[in-house]
C-alpha cells in the first residue's frame, strides 16, 4: 500500500508544494484546511499531475477535533506516514511585544501549539507500531529569532519549536522523525505573504526575500529522507548562531 502524507494547512503556498513533492514520490495525499472549495481546486491540480489527493475540511484551531480528523484520513487511506503541519491565515498576524496581551496569545495557541501536539499524539501509536513516521512542522523565523514589533506569533511558535526539539530527541532511533522548517522568507503564491510583507515593512523590520515554495518542499523532502537535523532554516544563511 503506498504511503500517505497529510498536509495540515494546505493552501496555494507551501501546502500544495509539499503535497506535490511527496506525491511525485508516490505518496497519496490528504489535504486539510477549512475552505472546501479551495481544497477541491488543489485536489484537481494534483489529480491533473497524476496524483491521488483527497480534501478534508477541518478547523485546526480546534484541538479536540484532531482524533476525528485523523480517523477520517485513516478511514479513507488506511494509514498516515507523514504529517506536514503549517496552517496559517490572515487571522494570525504579528503584534508588537509592547502591545501583546494574553487574549492574543490565547487566540494563537490552539492552532499553532495545541493542535500540533494533539496531532502527534494521534499518529504516534501507528508510527510506533510500524517503527516509521515523520512530523514536519513549518514555522516562521520569529519562532527562532525574536525581532522587534514582530511578536505574538513568535512566542507561541517558539513554544511549539521547543516541544519539537524534545520530541525529536525522544524519538531518535525509533524510526520516527520530527523536524522543523523555519522560514525567513516570504512564500510566493501564498495568500498571507502580502500581509506579512506589509507587517515587516511597517515595523521597519528585516526585508526578507521571496522563496518559491517548491524549494521549501525540497527541504521537506530532504529532511524526511535524510533525518540528519532537527531544524532546517531557509535561507540557511539566516540560521541563528548558538549563544555561548
Ligand atoms: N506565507 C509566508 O510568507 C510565510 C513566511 C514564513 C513562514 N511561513 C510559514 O510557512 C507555512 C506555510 O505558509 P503558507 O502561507 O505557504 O501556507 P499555505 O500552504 O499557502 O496555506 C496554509 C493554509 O492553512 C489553512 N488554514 C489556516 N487556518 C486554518 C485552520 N484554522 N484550520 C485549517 N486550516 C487552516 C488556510 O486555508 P483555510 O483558510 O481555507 O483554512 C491556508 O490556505 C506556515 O507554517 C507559515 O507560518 C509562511
Amino acid at each position: 500500500m503506498s504511503k500517505v502524507i497529510a498536509v495540515l494547512g494546505a493552501g496555494t503556498g507551501l501546502g500544495v508544494s509539499v503535497a506535490r513533492r511527496f506525491g511525485r514520490e508516490g505518496f497519496r495525499v490528504a489535504l486539510v484546511a477549512r475552505r472546501k472549495d479551495r481544497l477541491d481546486t488543489l485536489v484537481e491540480v494534483l489529480a491533473g499531475e497524476g496524483m491521488e489527493a483527497v480534501a478534508f475540511s477541518a478547523d485546526l484551531s480546534q484541538p479536540a477535533e484532531v482524533p476525528a480528523l485523523v480517523g477520517a484520513i485513516r478511514d479513507r487511506f488506511g494509514r498516515i506516514d507523514v504529517v506536514a503541519y503549517g496552517p496559517i491565515s490572515g487571522d494570525q498576524g504579528f503584534t508588537p511585544a509592547a502591545k501583546l496581551d494574553a487574549a492574543t496569545l490565547q487566540d494563537l495557541a490552539p492552532l499553532l501549539l495545541f493542535t500540533p501536539v494533539e496531532v502527534v499524539r494521534a499518529v504516534l501509536p501507528e508510527w510506533t507500531e510500524r517503527g516509521e513516521g515523520a512530523f514536519l512542522l513549518a514555522q516562521g523565523y520569529s519562532a527562532a529569532q525574536p525581532m522587534p514589533h514582530l511578536s505574538g506569533l513568535g512566542p507561541v511558535m517558539s513554544a511549539t519549536r521547543n516541544y519539537l526539539y524534545s520530541l525529536n530527541a525522544e524519538l531518535a532511533d525509533t524510526g520516527i522523525y520530527a523536524g522543523a522548517l523555519t522560514i525567513a522568507s516570504l512564500i510566493a503564491r501564498s495568500e498571507v505573504s502580502a500581509a506579512a510583507q506589509a507587517a515587516f515593512e511597517s515595523a521597519d523590520g528585516p526585508h526578507f526575500p521571496v522563496v518559491d515554495p517548491d524549494d521549501l518542499a525540497e527541504h521537506c523532502w530532504n529532511m524526511y529522507t535524510k533525518r540528519d537535523r532537527v531544524e532546517q532554516f531557509h535561507p540557511e544563511s539566516l540560521t541563528p548562531q548558538a549563544t555561548a
